[in-house]
């Protein structure tokens, strides 16, 4: 059966689980290396968890872009200009989304979530600040393309996608949201995208495994949401958060290490970990100057402008859509 829970589409069985939920830990967890795909993170519990996160002293990312986009208001109003409809995939944070909409003056914002909930929220909050802009949320998946509303069909565009939110996708997937980004936009679009940076280990572990133990707690919320939602019994207590980098990939993984041998169920499946063994759950992507260019221009995106915080931590990537080139 196919529910609207706060007008997010969810599939759930006659026992009320979540399927795509239920197969993704199941399949996750039969793997060598198990696996849980990072979105289910994100119930009630772990977005709010993840808003903590965001107020961390040692989580600099949010901070970081907030600074860069009230610093570089007046670039963007000379780059990117008045008249565009802002479409922002995913729902508009309080403070990121007005400071670029007071940079540019655009003639329309458009939301895009798959949660109805949060998308309500974020478009009255912003129509509030912004009393003459029209405002069109879309409730959608914006991993797709997405049919944009018809009056803002004439309007030149700009894709909005802060927080290095791509940064949580392996090479492939983000490829394929950026171009499904292009589509929905259209020719003569623009990105405006929050990149994270490579830096000190140190640094990018420790932003990941805060000593208030917040981002434990969201990692932890992972294992609490599969035994509560799908009848597991996996030990909470022989699981220790862990934050590590992974040089090769350029990413901050997040897993749940087992501290001791033990067995446990999901769905009635029987499972084990050995100690030492982890669960994979996230990961956050880093990049520089060469991979965020070629990330963008992967997927038929041209880079024009990029910005840096003042400690260099993070960037903000503006790039445009161009026709395909036939030669070199
Ligand atoms: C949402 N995303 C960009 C965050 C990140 O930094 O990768 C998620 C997060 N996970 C742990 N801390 C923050």
């Amino acid at each position: 059966m196919t529910t609207q829970e706060g007008l997010k589409l969810v599939e759930r069985d006659e026992t009320g689980v979540d399927t795509a939920f239920r197969a993704d830990v199941l399949e996750g967890l039969s793997h060598e290396q198990k696996a849980i795909p990072a979105r289910w993170l994100y119930d009630d519990a772990g977005s709010q968890l993840f808003e903590d996160i965001t107020q961390l002293p040692e989580y600099y990312p949010t901070r970081a872009e907030t600074q860069i986009l009230s610093d570089q208001a007046d670039d963007f109003a000379e780059m990117i200009g008045p008249g565009r409809a802002v479409v922002e995939f995913g729902s508009g944070s309080s403070v990121k989304t007005p400071l670029l909409l007071s940079a540019i003056d655009p003639a329309a914002y458009v939301p895009l979530d798959i949660s109805g909930d949060f998308l309500r929220a974020s478009a009255a909050e912003l129509s509030a600040k912004f009393p003459g802009l029209p405002v069109h949320p879309v409730e959608a998946d914006f991993m797709r393309k997405v049919e944009l509303p018809g009056e803002v069909a004439d309007m030149p565009k700009l894709g909005f996608f802060p927080g290095s939110t791509i940064g949580n996708m392996i090479a492939r997937t983000a490829v394929d949201l950026l171009r499904n980004m292009r589509e929905t936009l259209g020719l003569g679009a623009r990105l405006l995208i929050g990149m994270d940076l490579i830096k000190d280990e140190d640094v990018l572990v420790a932003a990941y495994d805060d000593a208030a133990g917040v981002t434990a707690e969201f990692n932890y919320n992972l294992v609490r949401r599969i035994n509560r939602e799908l009848d597991g019994n996996i030990l909470l207590d022989a699981l220790v958060h862990e934050a590590r980098w992974n040089d090769e990939f350029a990413r901050v993984e997040m897993h749940l290490v087992a501290q001791r041998d033990f067995n446990f169920s999901v769905c009635d499946k029987a499972f084990s970990m050995n100690a030492g063994e982890t669960i994979h759950t996230e990961n956050s992507h880093k990049f520089n100057r060469r991979t965020s260019n070629m990330l963008l221009l992967a997927a038929g995106w041209e880079p024009q402008a990029r910005w840096l915080d003042t400690e260099g931590r993070f960037s903000v990537m503006l790039a445009e859509v161009k026709p395909p080139r036939s030669a070199p």
